[in-house]
């Protein structure tokens, strides 16, 4: 592909996604620029050959789709520092941003509701009293949430930590894919 790749923080996100591009060899690692405000901390990126910077503007200047993986919080900070780099020449150049920034709406605490009552329809369905399978769904949920918050481990890796090779939880991950759960 002939156009240059950023990303504006290079955290699980976004190491997620250039991993996935490399690994179908589809974009050369020199046209990938990555920036962040610690470059110790962008050391995988620069072993996969991509290009690093501590400079957003950098990244900015230099690609032509960017990809936005910094936390909502630091979001103003990240886009004023490619501002500061504006002159003429470049603020005509077409940039495409992409933006990975998400946030918990009510509609996905609704859905966390909805997950589990399927949880406990399936414990039912394998013959767990009714009330016993409610309580045990929504532990699990409570208790997925406490290992994020209290490892601070990635859900994807707490999530392939648990999935052994064609056993049963990375059916139920396809399963739940397959469903749209996201
Ligand atoms: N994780 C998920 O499952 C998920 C799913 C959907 C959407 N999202 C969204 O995707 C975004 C990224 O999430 P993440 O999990 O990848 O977060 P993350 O691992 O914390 O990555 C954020 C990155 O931003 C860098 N950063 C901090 N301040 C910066 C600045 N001023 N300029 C440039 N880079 C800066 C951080 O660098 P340092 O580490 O050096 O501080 C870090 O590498 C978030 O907005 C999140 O809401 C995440």
């Amino acid at each position: 592909m002939s156009f240059n790749l950023g990303f504006i923080g290079g955290g699980n996100m976004s190491t997620a996604i250039v991993q996935g591009i490399l690994k179908k060899d589809s974009h050369s690692p020199s046209r990938i620029w990555v920036s962040g405000p610690r470059l110790n901390n962008l050391k995988q990126w620069s072993e996969l050959g991509t290009n690093i910077t501590t400079k957003n503007g950098e990244v900015f200047c230099n690609c032509d789709v960017i990809f936005l993986g910094v936390k909502p919080g630091m979001l103003y900070m990240a886009v004023n520092d490619c501002l500061k780099t504006l002159t003429t020449a470049v603020s005509c150049k077409k940039v495409l941003f992409v933006s990975m920034l998400a946030g918990i709406s009510i509609g996905e605490l609704q859905k966390m509701y909805i997950i589990i009552e399927a949880l406990a329809d399936g414990a039912v369905k394998q013959g767990v009293p009714r009330a016993q399978a409610l309580r045990f769904a929504a532990q699990m949920v409570a208790g997925s949430g406490k290992m994020v918050l209290q490892t601070g481990k990635h859900p994807g890796l707490l999530k392939d930590e648990v999935c052994s090779p064609g056993g049963s939880t990375i059916c139920g991950v396809a399963a739940l894919e397959e469903g749209k759960i996201r």
